[in-house]
């Protein structure tokens, strides 16, 4: 179930025209499908007044240059079931009947949607009057735990965190990507090439997210939070990373604002994964990046931060750095071992950069691939933005901040409302086939042409600028995105080069699980199982 649904099914308890006439008693029992198992629900039936029903349906009202808009049968609830049960076909359907813009009334929130990705450069240009962090300002204190950075108690503390985006990128990026060469080679040295190992050409199984959530949550945490002062490991990893996938589990309704204490043990779960990261842990820890150096350092100028709060901070940095990656790495490796002409493609692109630099690559001797080497790979980085483009589903928002027309090239013009939502869907675009032919095929080299990285796609005859959003766009566009494809460069350039991979046999196809549509890169519906053995190089 989407989180769209969620925010619906939430609005429903708060505000259900049943409720008018029918008052819901204080405990109810809902669908044990989203795991809400016994809400208790304090109806507040004062929200249900008169005044709020009409000034909410009033504004169904069109005015003049609006686009058309469609409001679902269900009072309130509008199409957000319908959009939440299968996204990328709902707004199909619409674009054929509405054309490129329209606005959708779901959970009570009015959303337009703008499908003709010629249209995207004006909406994202537009900074001041559509405004992301309104959004992500509510949303993301709720999620994690902290409290909201712009209520005015801590000030400026909203531009100093996104200064320190800057520490992902520039030569940082290349002291994170080196760091993190080290530490997956630890992990693979200790956890996958000790002995006994798949050596002498014996296969061993495993299924693959597992392996990739494995490998990549515990390299990535080391590179970003750094390593006890007196071992290379913690301790513990892998009961963070259990409570971290039961956290991530709840993550769209928490994201649909579902209140944590009603989705059983969450809260418990969460507060124990905030812990990890009091400053008093944390003081023991060394290597940590500059990144959340900086951020520490940011968050002990505020007094009125508690411990926890701050800690919060640090965790909702760890799920914005390993909650897409993963997925982003499984598909990318699911996507070339299930494709083994491109995955030999790939492997030796990976070996003739490194005879570039002179190494030969033998499977007793670490390896290590400089920023320069991974950039050189197009073959690789073709094949992760391919599986990047099949697998992602973010939504980009903005909230309009004042009525306006907003111009959408030198024709058009669109009247929007302050508090409205403006809503680009870059699913739609990664799989229209006028953009991408036979869009549901992975292709190695969709995003090559004549040897160098194909940035050339047309709609309508005329050349994109935005057609691969996976890390959203404009001012809010993820800050971590070249330290994401380098390190899952790096993962499948280690499983690559150390390893035969192959899928085990009789198994149906992965299929992506869309209850986080909107939110990033899917999940598979089911894992997969496959096999690896080391090469003999
Ligand atoms: C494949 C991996 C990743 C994907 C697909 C991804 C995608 C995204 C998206 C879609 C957004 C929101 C942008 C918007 O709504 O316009 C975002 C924000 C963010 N991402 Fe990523 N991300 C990835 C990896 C990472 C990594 C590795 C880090 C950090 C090390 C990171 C840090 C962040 C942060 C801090 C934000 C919030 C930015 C803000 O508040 O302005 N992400 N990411």
């Amino acid at each position: 179930m989407s989180w769209l649904r969620l925010l619906a099914r939430r609005e429903c308890f708060r505000l259900s025209p049943a409720a008018v006439t029918h008052p819901i008693p204080p405990d109810i029992t809902v669908c044990s499908e989203c795991e809400l198992q016994t809400l208790v629900v304090s109806i507040h039936f004062q929200e249900l007044s008169f005044v709020k029903q009409f000034s909410l349906f009033s504004l169904g009202c069109r005015r003049e240059g609006e686009p058309p808009l469609i409001n679902g049968w269900i009072p309130y609830i509008g199409k957000a079931l319908e959009f939440g049960q299968d996204a990328n076909r709902f707004l199909d359907k619409h674009k054929r009947k509405f054309g490129d813009i329209f606005t959708v009334q779901m959970a009570g929130k009015y959303m337009t949607f703008v499908m003709d990705p010629l249209l995207f450069p004006n909406i994202i240009k537009h900074g001041r009057q559509l405004d992301f962090h309104e959004f992500s300002n509510k949303v993301a204190p709720m999620t994690f735990g902290y409290p909201p950075t712009n209520s005015g108690k801590f000030p400026h503390m909203q531009e100093q965190i996104s200064r320190s985006f800057q520490l992902l990128q520039g030569d940082n990026l290349t002291v994170l990507t080196e760091s993190m060469m080290g530490n997956l080679m630890l992990l693979l040295r200790q956890d996958y090439l000790g002995e006994g190992a798949g050596r002498e050409g014996c296969w061993r199984k495993s299924r693959m997210y597992e392996f990739c959530n494995s490998l990549m949550f515990e390299a990535t945490f080391l590179t970003m939070y750094g390593r006890p002062v007196t071992a290379p490991r913690h301790s513990g990893t892998s009961d963070l990373r259990e409570d971290f996938a039961r956290f991530d589990s709840m993550f769209p309704l928490l994201i649909a604002q579902i209140p944590i204490g009603l989705l059983r043990r969450t809260k418990t779960i969460r507060q124990k994964l905030i812990n990890y990261f009091l400053p008093h842990r944390m003081s023991c820890w060394s290597h940590t990046s500059q990144f959340i150096k900086r951020r520490s350092e940011v968050l002990e100028q505020y007094d009125t931060l508690r411990d926890t709060d701050k800690a919060a901070h640090h965790f909702a940095i760890l799920w914005a750095s390993v909650g897409n990656t993963i997925p982003a790495c499984f598909w990318s490796m699911y996507y070339l071992v299930s494709h083994p002409e491109a995955l030999e493609v790939v492997r030796q692109e990976i070996h003739d950069v490194l005879k570039l630099s002179e190494v030969e690559f033998s499977s007793d001797r670490d390896v290590t691939l400089s920023r320069e080497q991974l950039d050189k790979l197009l073959f690789l980085e073709s094949a992760i933005n391919e599986s990047l483009r099949l697998s992602s589903a973010s939504m980009n928002i903005r909230v309009v901040q004042e009525d306006f027309s907003l111009r959408l090239n030198a024709e058009r013009s669109v009247a929007v409302r302050k508090g409205d939502i403006i809503a680009l869907y870059p699913q739609s675009m990664h799989m229209d086939p006028e953009i991408y032919e036979e869009p549901q095929t992975f292709r190695l080299d969709r995003y090559i042409q004549d040897g160098r990285e194909k940035t050339d796609f047309f709609k309508d005859g005329q050349k994109l600028k935005y057609y691969l959003m996976p890390f959203g766009s404009g001012s809010s566009m993820c800050p971590g995105r070249y330290f994401a494809i380098n390190e899952i460069k790096q993962f499948l350039c280690m499983m690559l080069l150390y390893f035969d991979l192959q899928l085990e046999a009789g198994q149906s196809r992965a299929t992506l699980d869309s209850s986080r549509a909107g939110l990033g890169i899917l999940l598979p519906a089911q894992d997969v199982s496959f096999r690896y053995r080391l090469r003999a190089v």
